[in-house]
């Protein structure tokens, strides 16, 4: 556990550096120093100490709250009972402690504030309290590779640059699958932090067969 942790700091600490040189987060739209009003560029997102809220537990040495909003999920008749689950898991509980359009952005480090994210750069379609991801791609659901219709070969088949199997989370499609939240230029991104350019589609048909 604890080599985990050193090992985790050094990591964050090399990707540190090597974002002042290249850039990533540093101007994308998660460069959220102004909006959040502090320097430290990751710190609203992750921080090398618990400030003793355990808000670390939730995920990579995360220390913003998560959203309290029950969600509603995307539910289908013809995706099969995989594609239904009851909450969002893995990394997209960590989006969507910003992207509710209801928790401050300032919630990190056991801060308070009332800026929150609006309009479509919230998930759309989310309105007040209403946790509606219904409209929403699901989420936190098992790619299973073998089902007609989608990409059998998940870790040769691509979405950008990356390997499709690479950027699930426990095998599960997350935000963080269709999304680089550090807007890392290794990736082909496409707007919106994608890992794909969707001109043509070409995001969707990373997985789907159609
Ligand atoms: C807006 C929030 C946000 C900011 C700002 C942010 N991160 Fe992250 N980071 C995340 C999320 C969400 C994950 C988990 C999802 C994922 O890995 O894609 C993550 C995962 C990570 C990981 C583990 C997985 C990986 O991608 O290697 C490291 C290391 C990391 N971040 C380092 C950093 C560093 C260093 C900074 C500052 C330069 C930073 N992050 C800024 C949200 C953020
Ligand atoms: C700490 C808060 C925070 C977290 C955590 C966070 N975001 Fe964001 N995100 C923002 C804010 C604020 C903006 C809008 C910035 C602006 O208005 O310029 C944004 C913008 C975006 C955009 C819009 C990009 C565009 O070009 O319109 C996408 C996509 C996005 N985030 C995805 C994610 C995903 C996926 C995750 C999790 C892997 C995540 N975000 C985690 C705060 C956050
Ligand atoms: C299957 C891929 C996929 C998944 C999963 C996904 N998104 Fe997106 N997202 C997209 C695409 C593609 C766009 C570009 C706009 C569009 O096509 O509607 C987008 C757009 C966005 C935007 C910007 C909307 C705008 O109009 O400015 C935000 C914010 C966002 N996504 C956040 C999230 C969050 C948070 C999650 C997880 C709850 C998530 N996305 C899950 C593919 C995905
Ligand atoms: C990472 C792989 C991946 C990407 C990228 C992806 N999807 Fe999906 N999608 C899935 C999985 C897995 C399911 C749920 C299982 C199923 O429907 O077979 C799903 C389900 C769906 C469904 C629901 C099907 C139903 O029966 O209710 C639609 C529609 C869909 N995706 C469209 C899209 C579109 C449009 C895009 C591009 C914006 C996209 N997908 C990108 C993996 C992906």
């Amino acid at each position: 556990m604890r080599k985990g942790l050193i090992l985790a700091l050094a990591v964050i600490c090399m990707v540190g550096i090597s974002s002042v040189a290249f850039g990533q987060v540093s101007g994308s739209v998660h460069d959220l120093t102004t909006l959040a009003g502090v320097t430290e560029i990751c710190a609203v997102c992750h921080s090398p100490h618990d400030s003793g809220t355990n808000r670390a537990a939730n995920g990579p040495l995360w220390n913003h709250d998560l959203s309290t909003l029950t969600f509603n999920m995307y539910s289908s008749d013809t995706a099969g009972a995989e594609a239904t689950p009851s909450a969002p898991g893995g990394t997209s509980r960590l989006c969507l402690g910003c992207h509710d359009g209801v928790t401050a952005l300032e919630a990190f480090g056991g801060g308070t504030g009332s800026t929150v994210v609006t309009g479509n750069k919230k998930i759309p379609n989310l309105n007040g309290t209403n946790g509606n991801l219904q409209g929403t791609h699901p989420i936190s659901i098992a790619y299973v590779a073998s089902k007609t219709g989608l990409k059998s070969a998940p870790s040769t088949d691509l979405i950008g640059n990356a390997p499709i199997d690479s950027v699930l989370v426990n095998g599960n499609v997350e935000c963080s699958t269709c999304h680089d939240v550090h807007d890392d230029p290794v990736e082909a991104l496409g707007a919106y932090l994608l890992r794909a350019d969707n001109a043509n589609s070409a995001l969707c048909l990373s997985c789907h067969i159609k």
